[in-house]
């Protein structure tokens, strides 16, 4: 399973870039508006840090719009990935910039029925948002699985990347469930590493070590 880092905050991308655990970076209008910078300067900033996919979303409505902003944030950086909105006008979009050879993330999805029309307009990503339905008191994961043996079903090559993750469980059932990519925010990816009894552990073996009174270097 990829991970993608769910941030805009370019400080957070560098201080987690060193674990080689971050295999791409995924950002939305908000997370743009919370970092307060320039979106095309803080775009190409990540773009730099990190070889891998980078989603840039569009803000525009319309087929048209949504094209020509998907152009202008491709051409930031080779590793972008347009995201558009599963709407009518985001699969059209989709299409066209696909057909292009811009990989396309289609974002919002809620239904296996839109991720299998985001799949047949050709994207790179589909974005399931777990965390969200979640919130209605919905099952994000049946989603999640629901997509996998749709795509699987056919062989769509369309890579399903868990959206809306809000805690480490999210995490190991995307994986459970055959989730190619999740994109965490980093608060959660840190979490994933801790457990109270490997900090117990530690705790019990460095203080044998110390009564032993050897070093290693
Ligand atoms: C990722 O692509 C989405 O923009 C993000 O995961 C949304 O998460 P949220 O529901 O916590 O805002």
């Amino acid at each position: 399973m990829k991970f993608f880092v769910d941030t805009a905050d370019i400080s957070e991308i560098a201080r987690l870039n060193p674990s080689g655990l971050v295999d791409g970076v995924t950002t939305n209008p908000s997370l743009i508006m919370k970092s307060n910078r320039d979106v095309r300067e803080v775009l190409a900033d990540i773009c730099e840090l990190v070889s891998g996919p980078v989603s840039a979303e569009v803000v525009a409505t319309e087929t048209e719009q949504m094209i020509q902003e998907g152009q202008v944030l491709a051409a930031i950086a080779s590793n972008i990935v347009v995201k558009v909105p599963l709407t009518w006008d985001g699969l059209k979009a989709c299409r066209a910039l696909s057909d292009q050879s811009i990989r396309v993330n289609v974002t919002l999805c809620f239904s296996a029925n839109q991720a299998l029309l985001a799949a047949k307009a050709g994207a790179a990503y589909i974005s399931p948002f777990i965390g969200r339905l979640d919130d209605l008191g919905l099952d994000g994961m049946d989603l999640i699985a629901h997509i996998r043996q749709i795509y699987d079903n056919y062989g769509f090559a369309t890579e399903i990347l868990a959206a809306s993750i809000r805690s480490p469980f999210h995490v190991m059932s995307s994986a459970l469930v055959g989730a190619d990519v999740a994109t965490v925010p980093p608060a959660v990816l840190r979490k994933l590493a801790k457990h109270p009894l490997t900090d117990k552990g530690l705790a019990s073996f460095l203080s044998d070590w110390e009564k032993t009174g050897m070093s290693i270097v």
